[in-house]
């Protein structure tokens, strides 16, 4: 069993981009700017911002956090975003998601120039993925394609299943999966809430990549020997030992699942970390599209 390093992979990924930003450095060029916004005092969005924040000033990128009230308009949202999407400093920002009730998530998504949507969610970049045209890969499918890359995971005519059909992750990851080229060429299933027997889907696949968000949900019973399992899960359980009150735990039952895998991403240390690093990635990416 091989453990799918994300902690790793993304160092590797975060050097490769400071090396990239010395070079436009020493040409005198300006760096990479990445903008986040959020609304609102979500504890775990507002630590998902900070650690983004954190990896610009790692790889040598300027960054721009701006922090809006609970109580933010959507009208108010929107202005900041044309002012984004003017300024010719910003390379690319993202609104991290979700939204306070007040504000419609799609009104924002398509309020962002699609040349400055380093998250890929605005449907002119879906649309450009799902055509096999080049784009900005939404960051947590992009991570998962690439730790599937660097560790030479075979996919081609595997059966991979997927477990969830969020925008942000499952949808993108089962259009991907079944793309030509590698990582692509896989038969994939998409489950969800409506799935009848997904252990009898679930046992037959060769890749399981579960974005489902409950804890412990995929059992030993449920996969079969060599299975490949990417874990997208992190979710917060109160752990009283902890310094924080809790702690990250993934969709799969890692203890007894590993035993089965060929190859397993662990939670926390295997795909989050590979998000940001594919966010700084999309963030290079958008610098290099301006200056042609
Ligand atoms: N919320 C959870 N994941 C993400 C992400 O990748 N991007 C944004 N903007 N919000 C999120």
């Amino acid at each position: 069993m091989t453990i799918l390093d994300g902690k790793k992979v993304s160092n590797d990924i975060k050097n490769e981009i400071a090396a990239e930003v010395q070079k436009i450095k020493d040409k005198g060029e300006k760096v990479p700017h990445l903008a986040a916004i959020i609304v609102g005092n979500d504890g775990a969005s507002l630590t998902y911002v900070g650690s983004k924040v954190k990896a610009c000033e790692r790889v040598g990128f300027e960054s721009t956090l701006v922090q809006m009230s609970n109580t933010t308009s959507e009208v108010e949202l929107l202005e900041k975003i044309k002012e984004l999407n003017e300024n010719p400093e910003i390379d690319g920002f993202i609104v991290q998601l979700p939204l306070p009730p007040q504000i419609n998530e799609q009104k924002v998504l398509l309020a962002v120039n699609p040349d400055k949507d380093v998250d890929g969610f605005h449907p002119t970049n879906f649309g450009k993925m799902a055509l096999d045209m080049s784009t900005f890969i939404p960051a947590t499918p992009f991570g998962i394609l690439e730790l599937l890359d660097r560790y030479g995971v075979e996919t081609k005519g595997k059966h991979t299943v997927v477990i969830g059909r969020s925008h942000i992750v499952g949808r993108p990851m089962s259009i991907l999966m079944g793309r030509k080229g590698f990582p692509g060429n896989s038969t994939v299933t998409l489950t969800h809430s409506h799935t009848k027997n997904i252990t009898q889907i679930t046992s037959q696949a060769d890749i399981i990549i579960s974005a489902l968000g409950v804890p412990n949900f995929l059992k030993a019973e449920m996969v079969k020997d060599d299975v490949v399992i990417i874990d997208v899960g992190i979710t917060r359980v109160t752990d009283e030992t902890r310094p924080r009150g809790y702690k990250i735990v993934g969709d799969v039952d890692f203890a007894n699942v590993s035993k089965k895998a060929s190859y397993i991403t662990p939670v926390p240390g295997g795909v989050g970390p590979m998000t940001i690093a594919m966010l700084l990635k999309n963030t290079l990416l958008a610098r290099e599209r301006h200056n042609i």
